[in-house]
């Protein structure tokens, strides 16, 4: 086995017109000459005895960062008005002296009592009209004037004090936006959000034509009868709802924007907030902008097979949204969460491995949620890197022998990880299809990208994620899917690539709907259209079965029982037209080499040719511009598609190829597919035949082998040096389960 190196003339995609200033790596930012590690800090739940002995723990454990003072609004302005911000100083330079630098919130993320009952306006209300009570955090509305104006001036008092401390290397601002508050439907917002509208259209006809108002009588006279979509008799308008989207990420957005103002203003040092992977609220691309290190909040779960994959795929998003710099994971649990159900603790070896898979993936700290387990309170039984038990512990243990481990990445500081796949992921498409009103309710997960996302990862696949708007030369592949509304910025971007010689595959439903949620006519995929040579003519979803009821009405009900419901079915198949996708299906050594997709189909016409283009295909007769690579076959609830196109394939006059997907194919009908593009793409794994469970990936000189498996793993053709061990790695390398090595 050999394994390649990244190809170095791989220039990277060029950074999107009118982003931010391009951003110093958070390594330099912050100081590091080893990834941070550390975790939440909240001394003010302690005695002083109990801090004195963090101050030793945390050296023991190797601990550089800590953030400090998240939940310590009410210590911190117990009276409205009245800072007593003197404890805090004096826990940031005794984290100094000690050689632990604080990342330092602002600790607007759970406004204090008094501001529950001397403001109750500032308490936020719920679609069906609640107002929230206090006794959990998160308890503000974010139109609220006084939550803006008293989480400002704290802010401003923090940075005033403690800003040019050297002590403090970075700011954290509030806590997970959005997480339990992302919207809120009380006065105040409905006149925010009547002023963003204002803001947006100008007058209330441009808003009227936006929003199709003229369905169901819901014409607005003037921009003040307009209201946020609270409780409705029915379905609400999915123009209003994505739009209400679009302010209410706004909403939160500002408050984290003037924060960050007032901090700059008064201090030096870089501003963050933790993220929450792809959480559905905000629409992160827009976030990044405004902030100098990109961090983030993840928390697979032990639990779940494809956990991995959860690092993977919110490492690769967090890569993209610092622009391809290296990020910082703020939290994982050390062990159990508290917050699930049932919770699973971390397997042995599972929080090195984990970490060190982020530092894989772009990540050039690792923070835990928290330092010390609380006693008290609704995390009681979420873990700690300093447990209930203490240092008696395999949590402690383990958390030990992180941090040392992490103390040897210096050399991985600031590497980029280069890949030559890039996924597409756009939140307001994400908006747009889970309030659109059909053809399928889905999740608000971008279930269609994590899929393609992960089918790539198993196949050892590097892969970028990148915004819409972002140029995407450089890369051989680029997966679109479910890119619900029609894009004009992409298609350009995509054409270009596809003849720059990129190959790219677009799944549905993509390009369905304009910016204002209505639909686009004459084909569906709008814009991309010249690029796949199709267009999308109708949606055609399955339903599954719908109850039917007794069986025995078979025997009596002469009328029904003769109806033929292909729709009542989970799935559909495909017929692979094209041989070197049959070869694929044949070596994939399944009892029926097929393909097969599940609830969702589309019917698609060619254009510029007649359907004809299949039977040419099939025929051996020339190449045709757009290639049918796959049709639906009749089988399962395909039934009124059978022949139609499922898989075209449009060439271009390089190499570059655009294939479009017109059905959601099951796992291994990805995977058959995408290993034909990536032939097509001359695409490579990171390391190519690792054995089961095994990742790799690779971060300038430095290879990263993640063993997932629960068994040891032998890898050949691993030569230099092990940065964790010291060992020299001359070929032939062992793994014991659930364990890395980090290869330079
Ligand atoms: C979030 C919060 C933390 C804590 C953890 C628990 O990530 O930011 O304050 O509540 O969840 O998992
Ligand atoms: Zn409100």
């Amino acid at each position: 086995m050999t394994i390649p190196s990244p190809s170095a003339s791989t220039p990277r995609p060029e950074q999107a017109p009118g982003a931010a200033a391009p951003r110093r790596a958070p390594h330099e930012l912050l100081g590091l000459t080893s990834p941070a590690y550390g975790g939440d800090y909240n001394p003010e739940q302690w005695d002083e005895a109990t801090f004195a002995e963090d101050l030793e723990l945390m050296a023991e454990a190797g601990v550089n960062l800590v953030s400090l003072g998240i939940f310590s609004w009410a210590r911190l302005e117990p009276r409205e008005g009245v800072y007593e911000l003197d404890r805090l100083v004096e826990i940031v330079g005794r984290l100094h002296d000690a050689g632990i630098a604080v990342d330092l919130a602002t600790a607007t993320a759970s406004p204090p009592a008094w501001m529950a009952t001397d403001h109750p306006e500032s308490l936020p209300i719920n679609a069906d009209g609640v107002r929230l009570g206090l006794g959990s955090r998160q308890q503000y509305c974010p139109s609220s004037a006084v939550y803006r104006e008293r989480s400002a001036a704290l802010a401003a008092a923090l940075a005033e004090r403690l800003g040019e401390h050297p002590g403090v290397v970075m700011w954290h601002i509030g806590n997970e936006y959005g997480c339990h508050t992302a919207e809120c439907f009380c006065p105040a917002c409905a006149r925010a959000f009547r002023a963003w509208l204002a803001e947006h259209y100008g007058d209330v006809e441009r808003l009227n034509a936006a929003w199709g108002t003229d369905f169901w009588s819901q014409r607005y006279a003037s921009l003040e009868q307009v209201a946020p979509p609270a409780a409705m008799p029915t379905f609400p308008n999915p123009a209003q709802m994505l739009d209400w989207r679009r302010f209410s990420d706004h909403q939160l957005r500002s408050l984290m924007e003037t924060e960050a103002r007032v901090l700059r203003e008064r201090s030096t040092r870089p501003v963050t907030t933790n993220f929450m992977g792809d959480f559905p609220a905000t629409d992160y691309w827009r976030w990044a902008e405004a902030l100098d290190v990109i961090s983030d909040d993840s928390y697979p779960d032990p639990a779940d097979p494809a956990a991995a994959h959860e690092v993977a795929w919110a490492g690769d998003l967090m890569r993209g949204l610092a622009d391809g710099r290296p990020w910082i994971l703020m939290e994982q649990a050390p062990g159990a969460v508290q917050w699930r159900r049932r919770n699973s603790p971390k397997r042995p070896g599972q929080l090195l491995l984990w970490s060190l898979a982020r530092v894989a993936h772009g990540a050039d700290g690792v923070l835990q949620f928290q330092w010390r387990q609380s006693r008290q309170g609704a995390e009681t039984f979420h873990s700690g890197m300093v447990p209930h038990a203490g240092r008696h512990s395999r949590t402690w243990e383990e958390t030990v022998a992180t941090g040392r481990a992490l103390q040897r990445l210096g050399p991985v500081l600031g590497e980029p990880v280069r890949a030559e796949a890039a996924l597409v992921l756009d939140w307001e498409s994400q908006w747009a299809l889970s309030t659109a009103i059909g053809p399928v309710e889905v999740g608000e997960r971008f279930e269609a990208a994590r899929a393609w996302h992960r089918s790539l990862w198993e196949a050892g696949i590097a892969t970028d994620i990148v915004p819409v708007g972002r140029r995407l030369d450089g890369y051989r592949l680029i997966v679109v899917p479910a890119v619900f509304i029609d894009r004009p910025e992409l298609a350009g971007h995509l054409e270009r690539a596809v003849a720059a010689g990129a190959q790219v595959v677009v799944a549905g439903p993509t390009g369905v709907v304009d910016a204002n949620a209505g639909a686009v006519l004459g084909g569906y995929l709008g814009t991309l259209r010249p690029l796949l040579g199709v267009r999308v003519t109708d949606h055609a979803a399955l339903t599954g079965p719908i109850g039917q009821g007794d069986p025995r009405g078979e025997l009596v009900n002469r009328l029904s029982r003769a109806v033929g419901t292909p729709g009542a079915e989970t799935w559909t198949g495909l017929e692979a037209i094209s041989e070197p996708l049959r070869r694929i299906l044949d070596r994939m050594g399944t009892p029926t080499p097929d393909l097969r997709a599940g609830g969702w189909a589309e019917e698609v016409r060619i254009d510029g040719a007649t359907e004809e283009a299949a039977e040419n295909t099939r025929a051996g007769r020339g190449r045709q511009t757009v290639e049918v690579v796959a049709v639906f076959d009749g089988r399962g609830g395909g039934a009124d598609l059978a022949g139609r196109p499922a898989i075209t394939r449009r060439t271009a006059e390089g190499a570059g190829a655009g294939w479009y997907v017109a059905a959601d194919l099951d796992v291994l009908s990805r995977a058959a597919l995408l290993t034909l593009v990536c032939a097509h793409a001359r695409l490579r794994p990171v390391v190519a035949d690792l054995p089961d469970g095994v990742e790799a990936q690779r971060r300038g000189e430095v290879l990263f082998l993640l063993n997932h498996a629960d068994r040891v793993a032998e890898v050949s053709g691993v030569v230099g040096t092990d940065l964790l061990t010291g060992q020299a790695c001359t070929g032939h390398v062992i793994l014991s389960p659930r364990s890395a090595l980090v290869v330079r």
